[in-house]
């Protein structure tokens, strides 16, 4: 099956991280986290993935030269300008026809693919969303649906006491290619906003699964954090990264680091390749990046030191993500 990833967006709440590098491509807990999501779809069978690109296109060719990903074949699609969600799927699926997922790139699941496109099948829907739970529905998209799964409406980032229900649209899609074809080419569309609510003008075509399993979307400075949390505590699925090794339940080391036997540090954490935590230094519930130096005596607390970035002796981050390249020699909390 074929998937189209939407990784066109500037990333905007997450500046000025993603001045320099695209949101899909920031780590989450030192792998890119487009890396995650293509490992996510590769698993279901997934085994080609059109990168739906406008924001940085360079990045991402750059970070997947070889146009793979494992045994996974991607294509680029450069919008020049941008597109929307549904123009942006339209135009980089143009030529596909057959039934397609497509998936937002920032969100990081767990969803079983396999059961969402067995849902889809069994209802004989057009398109199928997945759908997830949260306690503050007005950042999302919010889908009632019919308890058998029929969408009643799509209400995009509604106000908080008028969203109708804590179900939001989570994200991934599975779209038939007669929705494909009705979204125009080359016009910016908004799938939230237009080509969902006119699906909805005739019935028995949009249907929606909701989901209990692990669901987060990065795309703020908080959930950025938070993301890497959880995949240290291993509730996004597999193991933080492939090199990591589990010294202690919960900390985890990456080869090439060294670290002081004076040194704390407290579950959840990583430390990534080639990197140094000298002695003293405390490091609890935070990621450090590859090549990173947490200087003696240093306190590095819910944080993400991202590559290249020295935190000098002494020095306290709390609540912070910093870097990549950076250098710390006072105090940074959140
Ligand atoms: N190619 C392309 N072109 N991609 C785009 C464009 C565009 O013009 N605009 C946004 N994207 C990509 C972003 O890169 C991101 O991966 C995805 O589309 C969604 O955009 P966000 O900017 O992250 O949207 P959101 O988080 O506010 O809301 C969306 O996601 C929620 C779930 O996380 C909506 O789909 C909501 O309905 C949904 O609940
Ligand atoms: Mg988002």
């Amino acid at each position: 099956m074929k998937a189209v990833v939407l990784v066109g967006g500037a990333g905007t709440r997450l500046r000025p991280l993603t001045y320099t590098t695209p949101k899909p491509l920031l780590p989450i807990a030192n792998v890119a986290f487009l890396e995650r999501q293509l490992t996510w779809l590769a698993r279901y069978g997934v085994d080609e993935a059109v990168l739906s690109l406008g924001y940085l296109p360079e990045a991402f060719t750059d970070h997947f030269s070889d146009e793979r990903f494992g045994d996974m074949k991607l294509r680029f699609v450069v919008e020049h300008e941008p597109l929307g969600t549904a123009g942006g799927i339209r135009f980089a699926a143009d030529g596909i026809n057959e039934r397609v997922l497509v998936c937002n790139g920032d969100v990081l699941t767990d969803l079983d693919l396999g059961a969402f496109v067995d849902f889809h099948e069994s209802h004989g829907a057009e398109a199928t969303i997945s759908l997830a739970r949260v306690d503050d529905p007005s950042a999302f998209g919010v889908v009632p649906t019919r308890e058998d799964g029929e969408v009643i409406a799509f209400v995009e980032k509604p106000l908080r006491d008028q969203a109708p229900t804590n179900w939001i649209n989570a994200g991934t899609y599975v779209l038939e290619p007669s929705v494909l074809s009705s979204i125009p080419l080359r016009l910016n569309v908004s799938i939230e906003r237009e080509t969902f609510p006119r699906m909805l003008e005739r019935p028995g075509q949009l249907y929606a699964m909701r989901s209990e399993g692990y669901w987060l979307d990065i795309g703020t400075p908080t959930k950025y954090l938070e993301a890497q949390m959880d995949v240290l505590e291993g509730k996004a699925g597999l193991p933080p990264t492939p090199t990591a090794v589990e010294r202690e339940p919960g900390v985890w080391i990456e080869p090439g680091a060294l670290i002081a036997s004076d040194a704390t540090l407290i579950a959840p954490v990583l430390i990534g390749s080639d990197s140094t935590v000298e002695p003293r230094a405390r490091v609890a519930s935070s990621v450090v990046g590859p090549r990173a130096s947490i200087g003696a005596g240093a306190v590095v607390t819910d944080s993400v030191v991202l590559a290249d970035t020295a935190v000098d002796a002494g020095a306290e981050l709390d609540g912070v993500v910093l870097g990549p390249d950076a250098r710390l020699d006072g105090k940074a909390e959140a």
